[in-house]
């Protein structure tokens, strides 16, 4: 399949949906719907709310009605991003090819700026339209997107990152960041989008072990791609990680054998869909897509 045009008419798809739940700007919050515009509305791969949809549709279901679920992903991701630029945090300069929001808007409204944006999701998801659903549906869809985002999920890894800086940490701790940084969200996007397509319980377990695998791919690639990428390509800065020294793939196991453990991940990844039709081809050009992407 081609999955470059597949991106393209579903990024399409997001960026619509997402330009109609934020207001361009209000009457007296000028600045802070500014904020909140300029890094929600930067582009960005959109994976999360794309992996969300095909999800859904690899068990038969359509998004389309219901995009405040991939909207609410997309939210929160934008948010941990604002957040994790941060002078406090990483401190980086340059996101989405653009000045990070704290540069331009100063940190006091940064931080509400991805305040907002992660209450903006909870408000998505619990409004009537998703309703559309059946309820039980929509409260497992609250929580656990709710738990990948918190302090078992992508804060907690958060915070383990930034508690392992210039320090060895092991393997397992390593994997452990990872997992919860990057793959819990990851994870919790295909998880919501199987939901939303109307999984069985043994759809959903496939589907878990596929989330957290490509997830784990992805932040394995994101470490790849900070040493051998360069600033304009990746839109944000390369060579950060070793400059912070962060605890990375590449660190402990040098580029080739991180390479192999991607691979081996999204291999792991495809494995898990053995049992799904066609319908899931658009997963498993993503599980490919995550391992050769160059930004
Ligand atoms: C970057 O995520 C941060 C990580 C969790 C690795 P993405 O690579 O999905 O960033 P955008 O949304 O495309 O900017
Ligand atoms: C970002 O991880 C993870 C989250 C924002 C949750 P990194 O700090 O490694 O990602 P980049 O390289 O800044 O995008
Ligand atoms: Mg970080
Ligand atoms: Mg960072």
């Amino acid at each position: 399949m081609d999955i470059k045009s597949y991106l393209t008419a579903k990024r399409t798809l997001v960026e619509e949906a997402l330009s109609s739940i934020l207001p361009e700007s209000d009457e007296h919050l000028t600045t802070h719907f500014e904020a909140l515009n300029y890094s929600l509305r930067a582009g960005g791969k959109r994976i999360r709310p794309i992996l969300c949809m095909a999800a859904a549709e690899a068990l038969g279901g359509s998004v389309a009605p219901l995009m405040d679920v991939p909207c609410a992903l997309e939210c929160i991701h934008t948010y941990s991003l604002i957040h994790d630029d941060l002078p406090a945090m990483d401190d980086d300069e340059l996101r989405r090819g653009k000045p990070t929001n704290h540069t331009v808007y100063g940190e006091a409204e940064a931080i509400l700026a991805g305040d907002g944006l992660l209450t903006l999701a909870f408000e998505l998801l619990s409004r009537d339209n998703v309703a559309l659903l059946n309820a039980d549906v929509q409260l497992k869809i609250i929580n656990l997107i709710a738990r990948a985002a918190g302090s078992t999920g992508m804060v907690g890894g958060q915070a383990l990152d930034i508690e392992s800086e210039n320090k060895e940490i092991t393997f397992s701790t390593l994997r452990l960041i990872h997992s919860c940084k990057t793959g819990a969200l990851i994870t919790a996007s295909v998880q919501s989008g199987a939901l939303l397509g109307g999984a069985d319980e043994d759809e959903f377990l496939a589907m878990t072990n596929y989330g957290r695998n490509i997830g784990l791919a992805f932040q394995i690639v994101d470490d790849l791609l900070n040493v051998l990428g360069t600033t304009e390509q990746l839109g944000k800065a390369a060579g950060s990680d070793a400059e912070h020294n962060k605890a990375t793939y590449p660190a402990i196991f040098g580029l080739e054998a991180t390479r192999e453990k991607a691979g081996e991940a999204v291999a792991v990844a495809l494995e898990a869909l053995r049992h799904f039709d066609h319908k899931a081809d658009p997963l498993r050009a993503l599980a490919e897509y995550i391992y050769t992407r160059s930004n």
